[in-house]
């Protein structure tokens, strides 16, 4: 059965099946967006119609909010939940000290709202995503559709004093039309390849008026969960400084992943 999910999808599967851990019933949990946060909704989806799990969800977009009801978890807003035990997600990019770089999937606002209202952050990945320096790939900034190309020109003449090796900004495009996110507005993808000091630059982003918000999260992840095709995960959680290894039982006739792939 195992044959049926490629490499990749098993890391990603390893890395939310680990992360259902860290939820128990009773606890408000923030649903994060992207094809890592999926296999996460599915595996909650899937206790909840089991076991009996007793969670309600947040959900970090449309998306999310669609998948989560599909299977089966009660899906409540954050200003219903007011407050958050714990937001797993994936994310694009992360460093040794847990920084980010989100919003591949267009979701960063609402995501980065809904982990910062959260005890714990708890991401998700495969190996591919952790990087020494972020910056390769791009930045999303989301910006508010009024007066979008000023808004650029501000982010790019921004960009020539910032410590990056790259300054090309492109528009986030959904075929022939922009992208338009959940709360009707543009991306902007920065791509600066490197990025030297991250919080003078989220800040200094963020204080351009037709930017709502950047894909830098920093000091907002606790625990990274990293998945890898041959059964093992990495969890490093930099709340208490420990980096552990725990090994799924992967064989081929075993089904751990039978019921997701079928
Ligand atoms: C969406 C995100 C996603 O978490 C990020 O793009 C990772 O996605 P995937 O798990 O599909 O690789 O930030 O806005």
């Amino acid at each position: 059965m195992t044959s049926e999910l490629s490499p990749i999808d098993k890391a990603k599967f390893i890395a939310a099946k680990q992360a259902t851990e860290y939820v128990k019933s009773g606890m408000k949990v923030g649903l994060g967006t992207g094809s890592t946060a999926a296999w996460l909704v599915q595996c909650l989806g899937e206790m909840v119609r089991d076991e009996g799990l007793l969670i309600k969800g947040v959900p970090t977009s449309s998306r999310t909010a669609r998948l989560a009801r599909d299977v089966g978890i009660e899906v409540i807003t954050l200003d219903e939940a007011k407050w958050l035990d714990v937001t797993i997600d994936g994310t694009d990019e992360y460093d040794a000290e847990l920084n980010l770089i989100k919003g591949g999937g267009g979701a960063h606002l609402q995501e980065k709202i809904v982990a910062t209202a959260s005890d714990r952050m708890i991401v998700i990945a495969d190996a591919s995503k952790k990087v020494d320096t972020l910056g390769a790939f791009p930045l999303p900034i989301e910006v508010i559709p009024f007066g979008m190309r000023t808004t650029r020109a501000l982010i790019e003449e921004t960009l020539i004093s910032m410590d990056v090796l790259g300054r090309d900004v492109t528009q986030r495009m959904n075929g022939d039309a922009p992208f338009v996110s959940d709360e009707g507005n543009f991306i902007l993808d920065l791509h600066l390849k490197r990025i030297g000091n991250p919080r003078q630059l989220s800040l200094i982003l963020n204080q351009i008026p037709g930017v709502v918000e950047n894909g830098l999260f920093l000091d907002i992840c606790d625990v990274v969960i990293v998945g890898h095709a041959d059964g093992r995960v990495e969890v490093t959680d930099i709340t208490n400084d420990t980096n552990e290894q725990v090994r799924f039982d992967v064989r081929d006739d075993d089904n751990i992943f039978q019921d997701f792939a079928d």
